[in-house]
């Protein structure tokens, strides 16, 4: 089995490693079973120290993430979308432990090397899926729109898209290919939710040793939107936009003081959600 150490794939296991963390907790905002086992894999194989590095400032972090865009995801099923593409997926779990209804097909999109360490750790768990899943092992960078229609994905429905953590490491000009693409395979009706950060995150020496461990792993943060309302409104997204603290505190998982010395500082993230 191949495990990501290195490279975007790594980052994933950053993220399960914060999963499992949050697991464990008694105010758990969900529960990831299966972080756990990807975990314990990746650790045979050793995990960069670098990666160690992310991992500590961000966990409480990606927990809250995670929760944002399962109640997202949750939301958009309850108002009738049945067809879900999550791009870049990495180790997220969401196909089996959220529950879906049924009909539900979920789509994750990755790199090869993310899938080849992922299916055979679920495999060996043995757990189902509690919807249709579909792995598409493709590059966000090329020509992902072609993986992802002959795996199935109808764009005469509706769909719910999520890009978590993610464009972050494409290029600017990816980013904007993956939005033009998304929005072409759009029927109305669709939903789309991601994240990313202002470029002045490249200069602000807060988050520079961040950086600077994920260039050491071969994952440097490559891009940034300044605007992202404006930039998902120029394809016809209408969008909600919140300060990446935001969901901190509405789970009582970051106080008022600690908030504001973040928002005070030059980088600024957002998550979002919009509608076409
Ligand atoms: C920080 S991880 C986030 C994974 C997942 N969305 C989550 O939140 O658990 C970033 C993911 O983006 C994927 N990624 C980065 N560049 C990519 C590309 N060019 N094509 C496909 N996936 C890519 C990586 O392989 C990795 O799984």
């Amino acid at each position: 089995m191949r495990t990501p150490t290195a490279g975007v794939g790594a980052t994933a296991v950053v993220v399960a490693a914060a999963r499992a963390e949050e697991s464990r907790r008694p105010d758990r905002l969900f529960h990831d079973p299966l972080a756990e086992r990807f975990l314990t894999e990746a650790r045979k194989h050793s995990t960069p120290e670098a990666v160690e590095v992310v991992r500590h400032p961000m966990e409480h972090y990606f927990a809250i993430r995670t929760r944002y865009f399962d109640d997202y995801l949750l939301r958009a099923c309850a108002e009738g979308c049945r067809q879900i593409a999550v791009l870049g997926a990495g180790l997220d779990t969401r196909a089996f432990r959220l529950e879906w209804p049924p009909g539900t097909r979920v789509f994750e999109a990755d790199l090869p090397e993310v899938f080849a360490f992922k299916e055979p750790v679920i495999g060996a768990a043995g757990v189902e899926a509690a919807c249709d899943r579909v792995v598409v092992a493709t590059d966000l960078a090329a020509d992902w729109e072609t993986a992802l229609l002959r795996a199935g994905l109808d764009p005469g429905l509706p769909t719910a898209w999520l890009i978590e953590g993610v464009l972050c490491y494409l290029p600017d000009k990816a980013d904007d290919e993956v939005l033009a693409g998304v929005t072409r395979l759009s029927a109305p009706g669709s939903r789309l939710a991601g994240e990313h950060v202002s470029h002045r995150v490249f200069t602000d020496p807060v988050a520079r040793p961040m950086l600077d461990a994920l260039e050491s792993v071969g994952a440097p943060w490559l891009s940034g939107v300044d605007d992202i309302g404006g930039w998902l409104g120029a394809s016809g997204w209408a969008s909600e936009v919140v300060d990446l603290t935001d969901p901190a505190v509405h789970h009582g998982r970051i106080n008022p003081v600690d908030r504001e010395r973040i928002t005070a500082g030059p980088t600024r993230g957002w998550m979002f959600q919009a509608r076409k």
